[in-house]
């Protein structure tokens, strides 16, 4: 846990601010995702925004994510950032990858197998986002 701790410092030299409560923020997850995500898959998480209709893909349920058991951290970071091989073979979502890069300081959060993985604050923000709304 070095590393990480290591670079959440100089994050908060760079940026000349005090210690944020947490490594990553789920209210501002929730800002993006009304902003990026609500219109597709719905204020609630769950499929039914006002785009879902026009498309020819059902945006899933995000309250679902989680119903195996764990929260496949690692799939949605991909579907997010648009490097999951499946959303380039022609998925519906846009593809946030460059919009969502963030400051460069990137975030740790636990992955599968609890392995750390590094992400961007946004995608981790809004990872933390969809952690609390599932059902
Ligand atoms: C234009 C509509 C649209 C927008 C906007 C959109 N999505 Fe999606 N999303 C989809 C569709 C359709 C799918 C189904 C699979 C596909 O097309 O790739 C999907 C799939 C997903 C999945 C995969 C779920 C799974 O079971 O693996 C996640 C996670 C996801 N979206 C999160 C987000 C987040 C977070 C945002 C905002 C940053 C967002 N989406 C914005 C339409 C959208």
């Amino acid at each position: 846990m070095r590393r990480p701790a290591r670079l959440f410092s100089i994050a908060m030299i760079a940026a000349g601010l005090g210690p944020p409560a947490a490594a990553q923020d789920a209210e501002a997850g929730a800002a993006l995702y009304g902003d990026f995500c609500a219109v597709c898959h719905g204020m609630a998480g769950q499929g039914d925004g006002p785009m879902a209709g026009a498309l020819t893909v059902a945006p899933p349920d995000l309250t679902m994510l989680a119903e195996d058991g764990e929260f496949p951290v690692l799939r949605v970071a991909r579907q997010i950032d648009g490097r999951d091989p499946l959303v380039a073979h022609g998925g519906e979502m846009p593809l946030y990858g460059q919009w969502f890069e963030g400051d460069g300081a990137d975030v740790a959060m636990t992955g599968p197998g609890g392995q750390p993985m590094m992400l961007s604050r946004p995608i981790a923000d809004l990872i933390a986002y969809l952690m609390e709304i599932k059902s």
